[in-house]
């Protein structure tokens, strides 16, 4: 027996050392940590259970069949993060450039399927050269077979990407269709095809870098949602991440215990809005003053800085929270934020988060190159988001709710639940200006005239009283009181119930 489990101790390191010490120097050389390296770090210390570690590809072309490498180039299973299940896969780069066979997709549509059924998020670690090239179209449809269960898991558990590698083809649309990507700066990049092809088929000349690297994803494309230095702060970020959320669908997120009281005063918010109505103030700022213990997970911060989205915590309860910034672009609506918060939005309502929106937004970004570029069906996009989320929402009118875009931002009419408006709110068509301009137009030679209209017009419309009268605004509050009235609404939405008519699925505007 001794001999017989001492075997198995061998055959474990074995596969423990994937493709090889140099390969593993090598790996550690780039700065990267490797697979197992990573998963110690993501999960709890000794809590990783792993599955398939003797599982070897089938291939005999090109001489495959002599090199075996047991695991195959991805470490497979499940572990615990502050003790709540995640299942998890971690790509070996030092296994065939962690490149995806048909075995490698089996390993992961495994974990997959039992992340699934039962109920628990999957985390990808992705450090991939793409399809294994040995292997042609057994390793295409490995990669299909993951798509498909990436999508029949989409709105059932929380999946979560890290792009800690190179990933080109295939490997990326499997992290494109989960709820979150996190990058690792200066190592990681993401392309459907790399910079050679780039140059041969359109002739542009880039780097790695600024095709598919970190800042690029975060700050232009927005196909990540941030980036950080290194691999240990990325996983640690993605530790931090994991405890706001659900383990699934049917659960609610954790409530984590907070020593900050939920009637603190927050009274420097009474001067927070700046005397002229052109003057720009940090939003974010507001919601730090309103999370428990100032904490805010932000998604997305690096784009479209004219919206705010992330994650609180209220009385220890996960909130997700989206905000006009007003120190970007005014706080406009464009094409940019209303796709950024759209998103957000869908992912907490599929994952019963409730929704927090600050508003202080001038209305929808005019100009040539928005109405180009569909701002229309993009806007929609938020507008949809919006009145099809069931999840308790309360919304906070901090300063200007003009146009369409009061409408959109939570509104009463799309169903939030407790809107309340700051005495400093301006609920209106338009600024007072620009109405002025409009509706008295054969006096604008005359500037006294035009001055005491846009008073007229700022008296009676620049204050949240117009919508009180009609209870769009349920009350208006005092900004220090923010932080106690938004949680004490959400205790009151604990147990929401809103339905929909009954249809196969929604046909939002993509
Ligand atoms: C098999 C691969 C591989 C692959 C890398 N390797 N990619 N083996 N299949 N796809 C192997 C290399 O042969 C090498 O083996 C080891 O991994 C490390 O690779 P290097 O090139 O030495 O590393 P590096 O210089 O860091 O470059 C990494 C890389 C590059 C940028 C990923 O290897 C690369 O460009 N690979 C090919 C990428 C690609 O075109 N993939 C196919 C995409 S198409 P040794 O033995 O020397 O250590 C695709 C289709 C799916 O994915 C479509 C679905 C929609």
């Amino acid at each position: 027996m001794q001999k017989i489990i001492q075997a198995l101790e061998e055959k474990r390191s074995q596969a423990r050392l994937g493709g090889g010490q140099k390969r593993i120097d090598t790996q550690h050389g780039k700065g990267k940590l490797t697979a197992r390296e990573r998963l110690d770090v993501l999960l709890d210390p000794g809590s990783f259970e792993e599955y398939d570690m003797f599982v070897t590809h089938r291939a005999t072309d090109f001489g495959m069949d002599e090199t075996i490498i047991p695991g195959d180039g991805v470490v497979t299973g499940w572990g615990t993060i502050n003790g709540r299940l995640t299942y998890v896969f971690s790509q070996d780069f030092t296994v065939f450039g962690g490149s995806l066979s048909e075995t490698h997709a089996k390993k992961i549509c495994k974990v997959m399927d039992l992340a699934v059924q039962n109920g628990a998020p999957i985390i990808g670690l992705n450090d991939s050269g793409g399809a294994r090239i040995q292997e042609g179209v057994a390793a295409l449809g490995g990669y299909a077979d993951v798509f498909l269960r990436n999508v029949m898991a989409s709105g059932a558990i929380p999946q979560i990407s890290v792009i800690m590698g190179p990933c080109a083809g295939g490997a990326v649309y499997s992290p494109a269709m989960t709820d979150f990507i996190y990058m690792v700066k200066d190592t990681s990049y993401m392309f459907v095809t790399g910079p050679d092809v780039v140059k041969t088929v359109t002739n542009e000349i880039v780097t790695q870098e600024e095709l598919g690297g970190a800042s690029t994803h975060t700050k232009i494309s927005s196909v990540a949602d941030a980036a950080f230095e290194n691999d240990i702060e990325t996983l640690l970020e993605v530790r931090r991440l994991f405890d706001f959320l659900p383990l699934s669908a049917n659960e609610k997120a954790p409530v984590v215990r907070t020593n900050d009281v939920i009637d603190r005063r927050e009274d420097s918010l009474d001067t927070i809005i700046p005397d002229s109505a052109n003057k720009p103030y940090d939003m974010r700022e507001v919601v730090l003053k309103i999370a428990d213990e100032g904490d805010f997970l932000e998604i997305q911060k690096d784009h479209a800085g004219n919206i705010l989205t992330g994650f609180i915590r209220l009385n220890g309860s996960t909130v997700g929270v989206v905000a006009n910034q007003p120190l970007v672009l005014a706080g406009c609506l464009d094409i940019n934020s209303s796709k950024k918060a759209a998103r957000f939005i869908r992912f907490c309502d599929c994952f019963n988060i409730p929704i927090l929106t600050l508003v202080d937004v001038p209305g929808f970004l005019p100009g040539v190159a928005q109405e180009y570029g569909g701002i229309i069906k993009h806007g929609a996009k938020l507008l949809f988001a919006y009145a099809e989320a069931t999840v308790p929402k309360v919304t906070v009118i901090t300063r200007k709710a003009y146009g369409g875009a009061y409408d959109v931002m939570a509104s009463k009419h799309i169903r939030a639940d407790v809107n309340y408006a700051w005495p400093s709110a301006e609920i209106a068509v338009m600024g007072a200006r620009g109405a002025t301009e409009i509706l008295y137009r054969a006096e604008l030679g005359d500037k006294d005239k035009i001055a005491k209209r846009t008073k007229e017009y700022e008296d009676r419309f620049a204050n949240p009283f117009v919508a009180a009268e009609r209870g769009f605004i349920d009350d208006v509050i005092m900004p220090h009181g923010t932080r106690r009235r938004v949680a004490r609404a959400f205790e009151t939405l604990r147990h929401k119930r809103q339905s929909m008519p009954v249809k196969k699925h929604d046909n939002i505007p993509l």
